[in-house]
Formats: C-alpha cells, structure tokens, sequence
C-alpha cells in the first residue's frame, strides 16, 4: 500500500505533463488532490473524479496560492504537500531576449512557488510529514545554451527550496526539488519534433531516450510521501544520467 493513502496534495501546472501525471499518480496512491492551472477547460479531464478538485487560476497571483490551500481544506479537511511545478521556458540569448521576457519567466519559475510555499506551509505545520517539492530542471543545475532566463530561474528555485527546507526542517516538513531533464510533455513538443530527424537525446542523454511524465511523477509521489521522511533539501535529477555526464565523450549510446 502507498504511503500517499488518504494524504492530501496540491499540485500547480496540472493540466499537462508532469503536473497531470503528478495528479493522476498521487490519486492512484490513494491520495486526494487539488489541480491548479491557468483555465478551467484545461482541467476538465479531473471533472469525473470526485478525488480531484481542479482550481483554475493563475500561480503568479497570491489569491490563486491560496484559493488553491482553501480548496484542500474546504474539500478534504487538511494538506499534506504541495507540487508547485507550473513553469514556462523562455529561449533566446542574453543580449537578444527582452526583459520582459525575463521578468515572466522568473514570476512564474521563481515568484510563484514562493508565494505557494508562503501560502502552504501554515497548513502544512498542522499535519505529520508535510512536504513540498518543487520543480527544477537539470538546466538549473547546470545550463543549456540560448536558455538564460529559464537557466537563471531554475537555479533560483533550486536554491529557494534548499533554503526553504533549511528554515523549517526542525518543524519537521521537507522541502525537496525534482530536476526533469528532456521530458516528453506539451513544453517540449518542438524539441521531440526537431529529435525525430536529430536524434539529440541519443547524443546527450546517456540513458539514449526522452523521460517520460510518469517517470518524474513517480519520484514527486515519492519525495511528496513519508517514505522519503530523511530526505531534504536535495535536487533530484530524474534525467537518465544527463547531469552526470560531462559532455566530453560521446555518449555510448550515439556510439553503437
Ligand atoms: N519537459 C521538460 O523537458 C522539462 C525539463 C525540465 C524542467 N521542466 C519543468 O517541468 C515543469 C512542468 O512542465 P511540463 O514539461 O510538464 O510542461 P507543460 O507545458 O506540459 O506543463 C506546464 C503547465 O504549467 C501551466 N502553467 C504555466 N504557467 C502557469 C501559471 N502562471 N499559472 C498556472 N499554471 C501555469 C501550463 O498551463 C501547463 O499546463 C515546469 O516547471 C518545467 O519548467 C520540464
């Protein structure tokens, strides 16, 4: 039996990818939980399952943070964790991307997961083994070219998690991020297009493929649950060994 059973969860950026089968997951563990996203259509696929709450909003604002808490409370009576995994990607090069550019990518990546930590953590000292995570990228442990303000923001929010599970660890909650690398979902849909004639993941990934969604979402389930109840303050690369790798070599599998 999952250690997620009767838990209650939160997850923002729900409608697609990662969040979705972060969603779809956690309920087939047995947990209960709030999907956030930008519109209401977008979440119409939780409407059948009277598990699953969809909040519609955008994470930037703090009104949204905290109709998304309310929602767990109103609707399952307490919160256990929170997913704050909404993110956009913003290409372009230093001098050539406009700061406005900037200043989005970082209000979502950055702003607003903590605003939802900000809004979560009250409820989560409440319960036994709150948890949050957050969604980095193995762009913010290293960085991708012609990627500077998602590169910058993923780095942020690696280390705002780091410091956030610093502050609270004695109360008991952890605070962790999942480090996707190439992952096939909706932000990546050019890439995959681009790859079927490239091949790129067989030449920089080691494990020679795309990372799945579930693949991410089974290590959110697990740093979300009191399995990983020792476990704070990492970035956890779910990457087939991208991070890993310094680049220097061929990856075997382009080799074969
Ligand atoms: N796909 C990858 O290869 C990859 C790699 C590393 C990190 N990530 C990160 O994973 C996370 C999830 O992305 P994904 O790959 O599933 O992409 P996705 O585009 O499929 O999903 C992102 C979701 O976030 C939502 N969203 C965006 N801005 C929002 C806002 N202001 N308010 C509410 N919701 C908002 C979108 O509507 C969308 O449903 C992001 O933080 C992304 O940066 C993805």
């Amino acid at each position: 039996m999952s250690s997620n059973k009767g838990r209650v969860y939160a997850v923002t950026g729900a409608a697609s990818g990662i969040g979705r089968a972060t969603v779809e997951r956690l309920v087939d563990d047995g947990a209960s939980v709030v999907a956030v996203d930008l519109s209401a259509e977008a979440l119409q696929w939780t409407a059948s399952d009277d598990r699953i709450v969809a909040v519609a909003g955008d994470v930037t604002s703090e009104e949204t943070n905290k109709a998304m808490v309310a929602a767990a409370i109103e609707s399952f009576g307490s919160l256990h964790g929170v997913f704050l995994n909404a993110g956009i990607a913003g290409a372009g090069l230093i001098e050539r991307a406009p700061m406005e550019m900037f200043d989005s990518v970082m209000d979502v990546n950055v702003r607003a997961v903590a605003l939802g930590m900000r809004a979560a953590l009250p409820r989560l000292r409440e319960v036994d083994g709150g948890a949050i995570v957050v969604t980095g990228s193995t762009s913010g442990i290293g960085a991708d070219p012609g990627l500077w303000t998602y590169n910058a923001s993923k780095a942020a929010v690696i280390n705002m998690a780091k410091s956030a599970a610093l502050d609270v660890a004695h109360e008991g909650i952890r605070v962790n991020a999942v480090c996707p690398g190439p992952t096939r979902t909706g932000m990546t849909t050019e890439m995959q297009e681009r790859d079927e004639t490239a091949n790129t993941m067989k030449n920089v990934v080691p494990m020679a493929r795309w990372g799945e969604a579930s693949e991410l979402a089974a290590a959110v389930s697990f740093l979300l649950s009191p399995d990983s109840s020792f476990i704070t303050a990492v970035a956890l690369p779910v990457d087939g060994g991208v991070t890993a790798n310094t680049g220097q070599f061929p990856t075997y599998g382009s080799r074969i």
